[in-house]
């Protein structure tokens, strides 16, 4: 079996490779000469474990390609996926499909045998029928079937998670379409993955209600950690408490600096904007949303606070700025809000991330000190800002923070640290949602 896949990011080349290892041929194309040379070179453009042994893999077995040309990845593909970008549209917080639009047109002017066209991309409920549309328009003497096939990979366990997913999703009407994406999928169905095969419209709601749901419950877990901090309680322990409760689930129950990253802001506005559109608009979705922005925007003062009310002049030790470890990805990450307010209150950062410096340097103002590494970040710091808990943060105990800092202050936005250890060894020590010694300090 031969498939394409149209953009080569984070999902597109995970799901290549993926497929490549079930035994599929596939060819991954990807529309920026840089990253598609790079890739020819068996480099990986992007952060993502074990994702360069499994495409050395799968290339050197001649499964998968990257060809130069759209016409060349396409030809005799029975499924070519949309793997583009979905970004949130300036201004009104719509998913911007032209990159899917612009895909699709080219793919359907160019291809010159039946096929499927399945959206992997995260696209609004109506955009499969729009596609299917546009197929028809252009080229109608051929069959093109559309159909949507959600993706749920986490960046971090992409491969895992695609290896052996929870569930797949299949929105199709038509039975070749459906045929075609079991036959694919095959693999994972013999090992028991259940497949919901459903409408277009459902499988595209299925993603942002999934979306939607898990921001809200980390939203859910922030609000609590607030109410923590005002009378006494601990966060940690209240999820532990409700997330024992099978009904609850102890996942996305870690109370932080607000969610980030390259799906949930972008999917919860775009899932305001679709119910607001369509009539039924979501109050829970409308309020996360503004409760997650106000919440990131509130990290800088919260370590303000901490370092008694002041910082400038002071040197603050960020570490970690990915929205969350085994990642390079910038996108919408706490950290942003959180530097560029530290900044603008006369602090000097000095900011320290295993993978994700290249991409933070475009993206965080003038003025940031990139450090080699976290003990760099921290040498002579007056506070450290725990942002992102990649593991090797998570070894850094008080009597190393004692050597490198200038002052004992610690401000941890995951809860990595063990509070009485850094109390006891004389850190003012705040976590998120926990007892804290000095409420009258905190934002
Ligand atoms: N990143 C995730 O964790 C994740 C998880 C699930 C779903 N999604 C969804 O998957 C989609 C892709 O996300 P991503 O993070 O992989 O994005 P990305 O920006 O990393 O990758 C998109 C790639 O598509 C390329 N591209 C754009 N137009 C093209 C065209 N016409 N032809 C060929 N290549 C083209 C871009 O150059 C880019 O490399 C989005 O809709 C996103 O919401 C992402």
């Amino acid at each position: 079996m031969k498939i394409a896949i149209i953009g080569g990011g984070y999902v597109g080349l995970v799901s290549g490779a993926c497929f490549a290892e079930f035994g599929v041929s596939v060819d991954v194309y990807e529309a920026d000469s840089a990253k598609r040379s790079m890739l020819l070179e068996g480099k990986i453009p992007i952060y993502e474990p074990g994702l360069d042994r499994l495409v050395a893999d799968n290339t050197a077995a001649g499964r998968l390609n990257f060809p130069a040309r759209l016409e060349d990845g396409i030809a005799g593909a029975e499924a070519i996926f949309i793997a583009v970008g979905t970004p949130a549209r300036r201004g009104d917080g719509h998913a911007d499909l032209t990159y899917v639009f612009a895909a699709v047109e080219q793919v359907v002017l160019a291809l010159d045998h039946p096929a499927v066209i399945v959206t992997k991309s995260t696209v609004p409920v109506g955009t499969g029928r729009k596609i299917a549309e546009i197929a028809h328009r252009l080229r109608p003497e051929l069959e093109i079937e559309v159909a949507s096939n959600p993706e749920f990979l986490r960046e971090g366990s992409a491969i895992p998670d695609f290896m052996r997913p929870d569930r797949v999703v299949v929105g199709a009407d038509s039975d070749r379409a459906r045929e075609v994406l079991r036959r694919l999928y095959r693999p994972l169905y013999l090992i028991e993955t259940p497949i919901v095969f459903t409408g277009l419209e459902t499988a595209e709601l299925i993603k942002y209600a999934a979306n939607g749901f898990l921001a809200m419950k980390i939203t859910f877990i922030n609000e609590m950690a607030d109410l923590c901090e005002q009378v006494g309680a601990d966060v940690n322990d209240v999820a532990r408490g409700i997330g024992l409760d099978g009904r609850i689930g102890r996942k996305f129950l870690h109370a932080g600096p607000g969610f980030g990253g390259s799906c949930f802001p972008k999917d919860t506005l775009a899932l305001m904007r679709i119910a607001e559109e369509a009539g039924a608009p979501s109050r829970l979705i409308q309020s996360v949303v503004s409760v997650n922005d106000t919440r990131k925007e509130a990290m800088a003062a919260r370590v303000i606070a901490a370092c008694g009310g002041a910082v400038a002049g002071k040197r603050v030790a960020v570490l970690g700025l990915a929205f969350k470890p085994e990642t390079d990805d910038m996108r919408e990450a706490p950290s942003l809000p959180l530097v560029r307010g530290l900044l603008a209150a006369g602090a000097e950062v000095a900011a320290f991330d295993p993978v994700a410096m290249e991409s933070a340097k475009t993206l965080l103002p003038e003025g940031v000190i990139f450090a080699a590494d976290a003990a760099a970040a921290l040498n002579g710091a007056d506070a450290l800002v725990l942002v992102t808990e990649w593991n090797e943060f998570r070894s850094l105990g008080p009597a190393r923070l004692a050597q490198l800092m200038r002052q004992k202050i610690v401000v941890d936005l995951r809860n990595v640290f063990d509070q009485e250890a850094m109390r006891g060894a004389g850190f003012a020590y705040y976590g998120i949602g926990r007892k804290q010694l000095d409420f009258e300090n905190l934002a």
